[in-house]
């Protein structure tokens, strides 16, 4: 997608219309431009460069439905110093946004396929745009499955949407968490526990997986278990990033640079340097 920013590292002043709490650890901002001009379109899987004004810029993916321009929402953990202050603010505060950038899921090329969707913790939050944009275009697949798993059931995010997605006929949400606690009743396990018995074709599959990095090198053992070929896998990076504009080097991550061949990649492409966590 074009980035229609004149000016990539400028940072454009947007105002925060809404803060919502998703865990205990976990939040989500709306933005809105704060010029009132329309804010530019992005494609699932993208993520924008948030500065939190005196403290710093950080990579966030974005949450929110692309097939609502209206604003832009970004679905953030507190780790560290820029994420403790983006915590602290309130509506009608502003924050400075460049972006949108990075690569996308793949959702073209995946039509006529079944899709899964594997997502750890935090790692929802980048597939919840490919997940809306999946349904609203739900003629164009065949079988629709999200694994889903966390370490608590404290930390499900997005509670809202997947009660919603569960009512759905024509799309499977599984859920797991690594440790049950209080009334819940559901799966108990690591997610990739969920890609052994999960309804989809192997050999006519694209398979769309964000979370730590353990759990995606995990996934994709699960999913070349089932015969699932390289090509149709996809995950999502993560490095540090400072220009995101492909300039800097921060985010290099083997031959590649993350922010422009990134953060989304299709497994074959980075096999070899996949399950090196120095890399
Ligand atoms: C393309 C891309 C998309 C991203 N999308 C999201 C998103 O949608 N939501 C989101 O919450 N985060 C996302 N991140 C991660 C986010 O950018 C970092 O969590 C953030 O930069 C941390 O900044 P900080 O100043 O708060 O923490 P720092 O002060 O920089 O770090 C504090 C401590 O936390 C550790 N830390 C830093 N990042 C992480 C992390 N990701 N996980 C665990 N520990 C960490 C550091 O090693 C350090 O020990 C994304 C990263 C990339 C590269
Ligand atoms: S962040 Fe500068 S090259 Fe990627």
């Amino acid at each position: 997608m074009d980035n229609p920013i004149a000016d990539p590292m400028r940072p454009v002043p947007y105002r925060i219309e809404r803060f919502e709490r998703e865990t205990h650890d976990t939040f989500t901002i709306e933005l809105k431009p704060a010029d009132g001009m329309p804010q530019p379109g992005f494609a699932p899987g993208q993520f924008n460069m948030l500065y939190v004004f005196g403290t710093g810029e950080i990579p966030i993916s974005i949450s929110g439905d692309p097939t609502y321009p209206e604003s832009i929402k970004h679905t953030t953990r507190v780790v560290g110093t820029v994420t403790k202050a983006m915590h602290a603010l309130k509506p009608g505060d502003m924050i400075g946004v460049r972006g949108p950038f990075g690569s996308h899921w793949p959702l073209e090329l995946a039509r006529g396929k079944d899709i899964v969707v594997v997502a750890g913790g935090i790692g929802l939050a980048p597939l919840r745009p490919a997940l809306f944009d999946l349904l609203v275009h739900r003629k164009r697949y065949h079988r629709i499955v999200l694994l889903y798993g966390t370490r608590t059931p404290g930390d499900i995010l997005f509670k809202r949407d997947l009660k919603r997605w569960r009512s759905h006929f024509d799309l499977e949400v599984h859920i797991t968490v690594d440790r049950s606690m209080g009334s819940w009743l559901g799966n108990v396990g690591v997610v990739t526990t969920l890609v052994s018995h999960a309804p989809f074709d192997p050999s006519n599959v694209a398979a769309l997986i964000c979370g730590p990095e353990v759990m995606m090198w995990y996934s994709v053992e699960a999913l070349q278990h089932r015969g699932v070929k390289n090509e149709n896998i996809f995950v999502s990076m993560e490095r540090n990033m400072k220009c995101a504009t492909g300039f800097c080097g921060r985010c290099q991550y083997g031959p590649h640079f993350i922010c422009k061949e990134g953060a989304v990649f299709r497994y074959d492409r980075i096999e070899p340097i996949f399950r090196k966590a120095e890399v």
